[in-house]
């Protein structure tokens, strides 16, 4: 055991080798705290149970001076895991809280004025800094209102759905949606430092985890084959080792952002399933009573695009059949009208990333090897969206 020849401290440095590139990670052992830190662009992500110290540590330079903590919480994010913060590290009890209710809905404009107000009330200053503290929602919106106030004041995440700790958290994207339109204002701005602490996952409705598993799907069939085959292998129900899933999920979406922080072109790999799920998402949003998850829409926009690959990129139909059985098994149908088709295809229209009459996919030509900037006609789309209907009946 690494700890029983110094207990102090151990820096186990692992070397993980993939078929496109080497990417550098690190486990810290402090006596019998476990950590792993990934370096991303000009900022660490910190994983494990075991950070508060490395908390404690960053935030001590705002122990003894005028500069204020706000922490931005939503009504579960307060009662679940801010205690845990509370009882660990006893700055927070002196942080000023900013709580917003629950869900995509906040993720608007009203809902900045009133946090711009609130710190400005309570001089918040440009040397202020901002933890978001929550779910993907909480790390758009904070992030949106810190990066604007005063010309962009600091902010740190520390992730609370799965969703946002293998992905919104981390990249830069911060933003809010406008008129039902996801995403739609919103600029590139990294936090300081994310901290993820894979136990306040105790807390989280079975329905958000399973959701946030569908971007660990995407970056093991978009990725590593071998790790696709490791995942896909075992039941979503025993998963015990959050953490390791956790560590290699951000590892690849930090390589890809690390690569390209401005979404310019090789990043464009992060958004297989995206161009049609972010449709179907928007279009769950405008026009449902209870509405779909993010995640939940992205693994139908993933069914949809691995059926498209089979027919772009030449993905092996047993690939498409053996990814989209398992999505099957873990999300329920989602009831797709044909008369609703045409609405998805105009949401499409309005994506940031489709120009003009092409919509640009990343599509697969194999289990692990994505391909990107792909033209794919409006028809494909649409056998697509059909083909995923047909699977419900
Ligand atoms: N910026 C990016 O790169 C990026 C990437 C992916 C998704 N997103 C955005 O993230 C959002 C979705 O994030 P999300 O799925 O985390 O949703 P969310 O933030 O709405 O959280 C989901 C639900 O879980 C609750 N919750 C959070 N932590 C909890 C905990 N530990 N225990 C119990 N309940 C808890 C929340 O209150 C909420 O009701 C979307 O707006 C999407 O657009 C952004
Ligand atoms: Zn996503």
């Amino acid at each position: 055991m690494l700890q029983e020849k110094n207990p102090t401290l151990q820096i186990y440095t692992k070397l993980k080798y993939y078929n496109k590139f080497c990417q550098f990670q690190i486990l810290v052992i402090f006596a019998n705290m476990e950590q792993t830190i990934i370096n991303s662009s000009g900022y660490s992500i910190f994983i494990g149970n075991d950070v508060y110290d490395t908390i404690r540590s960053f935030l001590y330079r705002y122990e003894f001076s005028e500069h204020k903590i706000f922490v931005l919480v939503d009504h579960n994010s307060r009662r679940y895991c801010l205690p845990r913060l509370m009882s660990n590290i006893q700055l927070f009890q002196k942080v000023h809280i900013l709580e917003v209710p629950n869900g995509e809905e906040i993720k608007d404009i009203s809902y900045c004025q009133k946090l711009w107000q609130e710190m400005a009330d309570n001089n918040a200053d440009r040397n202020s800094i901002l933890i978001n503290l929550g779910g993907g929602v909480i790390s758009d919106l904070g992030g949106f209102v810190a990066a604007t106030f005063k010309r962009g004041i600091s902010f740190l995440n520390i992730p609370t759905t799965l969703l946002s700790m293998v992905d919104a958290s981390i990249g830069g994207k911060v933003g809010i949606d406008m008129k039902g339109l996801k995403n739609q204002i919103g600029l590139f701005s990294n936090p300081q430092v994310v901290f993820v602490i894979p136990e306040f996952l105790d807390t989280l409705p079975r329905r958000q985890l399973v959701a946030g598993f569908s971007e660990v799907i995407k970056h093991a069939i978009i990725y590593e084959k071998n790790y696709w085959e490791e995942l896909s292998n075992q039941s979503f129900d025993e998963i015990k080792d959050w953490k390791e899933l956790i560590d290699w999920s951000v590892e690849v979406k930090n390589n890809f952002i690390t690569e390209d922080p401005l979404d310019k072109g090789f990043r464009k790999v992060l958004n297989f399933g995206h161009t049609i799920g972010h449709a179907i998402e928007t279009f769950s949003f405008q026009n449902d009573n209870e509405f779909l998850l993010h995640g939940e829409a992205i693994a139908i926009g993933m069914i949809c695009e691995l059926y498209i690959s089979s027919k772009v990129t030449r993905l092996p139909k047993s690939e498409m059949d053996e990814v989209i059985h398992y999505i099957s098994s873990l999300f329920n149908h989602y009831p797709l009208r044909s008369g609703n088709f045409d609405l998805i295809l105009d949401i499409m229209k309005h994506d940031k990333k489709n120009t003009g009459n092409n919509y640009n996919f990343t599509l697969l030509s194999s289990i692990g090897n994505s391909m990107i900037n792909q033209d794919v006609d409006a028809k494909l789309i649409l056998d697509s969206l059909r083909f995923y209907q047909n699977l419900g009946s």
